[in-house]
């Protein structure tokens, strides 16, 4: 149901997804990979909420968890408060309507054989929106939107360049009219004068639709620059979770200050003497016991090997999973 009072776009609550990692590697033994292994938080309506954290951690998991994409082995997803999982059909085809996702290769979600028109406005097909000249029009109005020239839409992706690629990409998302989209990674494989404008781009988009996005990057300078509030995930774990400005201004968890301090310092002298990270991040196949970040934090104690800290809120729309923290 669809209330006035709610503000929460999406919510996830325990959310899990656990896959089976391959057999061979492992002599018979069924592994399980925790890609995203107990994971809570919630965008606001409007809100653009930054998931930030090295290759591997999970975040393009929660993206398609949270659109339906994938099942999760456990928890709760609510969009607009209602949970997914007591959607019917009918309910779910309006959820996928209005939520959307860009990702980071956009040629490889492109029907190379299909002219623009097609790839932009076959999603307003699929969903009964429009067809034949309503639908051109449509599609020649998201393709001027996101600064291509309507004309382009009787060519093949394959015409264009990466960045035009991904423009062409946004337009399949706004042609839809959503009010949630996953932007995963849509910046990493650009160069960066071109990554610049499809972020600005981006930008204008949420500002001018009032958007709600889950924007996904492994960088935090792109992170900082479209979030209002940033999760921190390592390892299928959220370890912090705070506005941007109070992220930025007060890191708690110490791998959260180790990310930041490798961004915020370029001089690389400087950063060797700040540089509190060491070893490898842990394989999501086989995770330590405890807090997931233990083996590299220099202030783990006994109590971090062998307990994973809770996500605590401590104030301020700040919260922080750190036994450091809780205790004091
Ligand atoms: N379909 C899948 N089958 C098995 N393992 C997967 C699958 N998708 C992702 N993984 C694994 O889950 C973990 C998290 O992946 P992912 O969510 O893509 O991380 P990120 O987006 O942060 O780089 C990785 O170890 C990855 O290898
Ligand atoms: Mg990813």
């Amino acid at each position: 149901m669809r209330s006035k009072a709610v503000t929460k776009m999406v919510e996830v609550r325990g959310l899990k997804k656990h896959f089976i990692a391959e057999r061979g590697l492992f002599f018979g033994s069924k592994k399980w990979i925790l890609a995203v292994d107990g994971v809570d938080f919630h965008i606001e309506k409007g809100e653009i909420f930054g998931l930030v954290g090295e290759s591997g951690c999970g975040k393009s998991t929660v993206g398609k968890l949270i659109l339906g994409l994938w099942k999760p082995t456990a928890g709760r997803i609510y969009s607009d408060g209602q949970d997914i999982a007591d959607m019917d059909g009918g309910e779910l085809r309006k959820l996928r309507r209005r939520m959307s996702i860009v990702y980071q290769h956009p040629y490889s979600s492109f029907n190379p054989r299909m002219l623009v028109r097609d790839i932009v406005g076959r999603p307003l097909v699929t969903f009964g929106i429009a067809k034949g000249r309503e639908k051109d029009e449509l599609v020649a109005k998201a393709l001027k939107e996101v600064g291509l020239n309507p004309e382009h839409m009787f060519r093949y992706p394959h015409e264009f360049s990466g960045g035009q690629q991904q423009r062409i990409a946004v337009a399949r998302v706004l042609a839809l009219n959503p009010d949630f989209v996953v932007l995963d990674e849509p910046t990493s494989a650009l160069d960066m004068s071109v990554q610049a404008h499809i972020l600005n781009l981006l930008s204008h988009l949420h500002q001018k639709y009032n958007f709600s996005y889950l924007f996904i990057s492994h960088d935090l300078n792109v992170i900082e620059h479209m979030s209002d509030r940033i999760g921190v995930m390592y390892v299928g774990k959220l370890l912090e979770v705070a506005t941007k400005e109070e992220l930025y201004k007060n890191p708690l968890h110490p791998y959260t200050r180790f990310l930041l301090d490798a961004v915020l310092v370029p001089n690389p002298r400087r950063r060797r003497k700040h540089e509190i990270l060491k070893g490898e991040v842990p394989s999501p196949i086989n995770p330590p016991p405890g807090c997931r970040f233990h083996p590299r934090c220099p202030y783990a104690t006994d109590i971090c090997r062998k307990e994973f800290p809770e996500l605590l809120d401590i104030g301020g729309k700040h919260q922080v999973a750190c036994h450091l923290v809780s205790r004091k």
